[in-house]
């Protein structure tokens, strides 16, 4: 039996302007490696709370949560870890009370500290993150004076295929009753979906981001190619109603997480 001690500690991966805020530790066990700040839940606490308190704690710095990134479990040899990250920013200064030394890491950075194991697996997702924030920035450009929607939706679908090499990238617009394939890169793709079939049908009946980690055990998914493991379907909308839907397969399992489904639906927000 699992008897090992158990630590549930919430961090603030604190990134603005495309760097990460990145600490030493000052003590312990694992001194002079690097972390993210925060710290252990007290009890009755909410990972966001603790967030809070420990940052006015261990460097008196007010911070701005702006979303839940990911939770990592990892096995230290000591005890089991589970560590709820959070995008932030500082709202004004801090001054370190408890770390030995802090430093602002761009993603070619990353790798010149030492970082506690942990917090290394947050890394990946950071850079993910920074590829959707580099393409929003071209989508935005792209759309700029360019009001034609199949236009702009064959562009959007270049600029996607080639920042992540997925299998297949592109939109079916609602017509009348069907979902029509729209712009795309990728294999040749069914043309017709009916309303609530796939997980494409599915997104527009639902109106909300369906994320598929393994397509096998999607009842109702509609393999256009076999190769594909996982998907994600983000409805865009005018005025309330869905009117195409950007849809993603990979050929790895599980491809998609929640910086995928935030950023696409940003993304879907910028074509006209
Ligand atoms: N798999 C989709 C159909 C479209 S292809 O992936 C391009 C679905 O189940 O709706």
């Amino acid at each position: 039996m699992e008897d090992r001690k158990r630590i549930e500690v919430a961090a603030a991966v604190i990134w603005q302007d495309g760097r990460l805020f990145a600490t030493e530790r000052g003590y312990g066990a694992y001194k002079d490696w690097w972390e993210f700040p925060g710290g252990k839940l007290e009890p009755g606490e909410t990972p966001r709370e603790a967030l809070v308190r420990e940052l006015r704690e261990e460097m008196e710095a007010d911070i701005c949560i702006h979303r839940f990134l990911m939770t990592v479990e990892y096995d230290y040899p000591e005890f089991h870890l589970t560590m709820h990250c959070f995008l932030c920013s500082f709202v004004g200064g801090f001054s370190l009370l408890e770390h030995e030394d802090a430093r602002w890491l761009a993603p070619s950075q990353f790798n010149s500290v030492r970082w506690l194991p942990a917090d290394d697996v947050v890394l990946d997702r950071l850079r993910k993150e920074d590829k959707y924030a580099l393409l929003l920035k071209r989508v935005k450009s792209l759309v700029q004076g360019e009001p034609d929607r199949l236009s702009v939706m064959a562009n959007v679908s270049s600029l996607l295929h080639e920042s992540f090499s997925f299998w297949w990238t592109g939109f079916y617009r609602v017509v009348e009753s069907e979902l029509l394939l729209g712009p795309f890169q990728g294999p040749v793709a069914c043309m017709r979906i009916p309303r609530g079939k796939g997980v494409c049908g599915t997104a527009w009946e639902r109106a909300e981001t369906v994320v598929v980690p393994d397509v096998n055990q999607f009842s109702n998914h509609i393999a256009c190619s076999p190769d594909s493991r996982s998907e994600i379907v983000v409805p865009m909308f005018e005025e309330g109603r869905v009117v195409a839907v950007l849809d993603i397969d990979s050929r790895q399992l599980a491809a998609f997480d929640s910086s995928d489904q935030f950023n696409l639906e940003q993304l879907v927000k910028l074509i006209p």
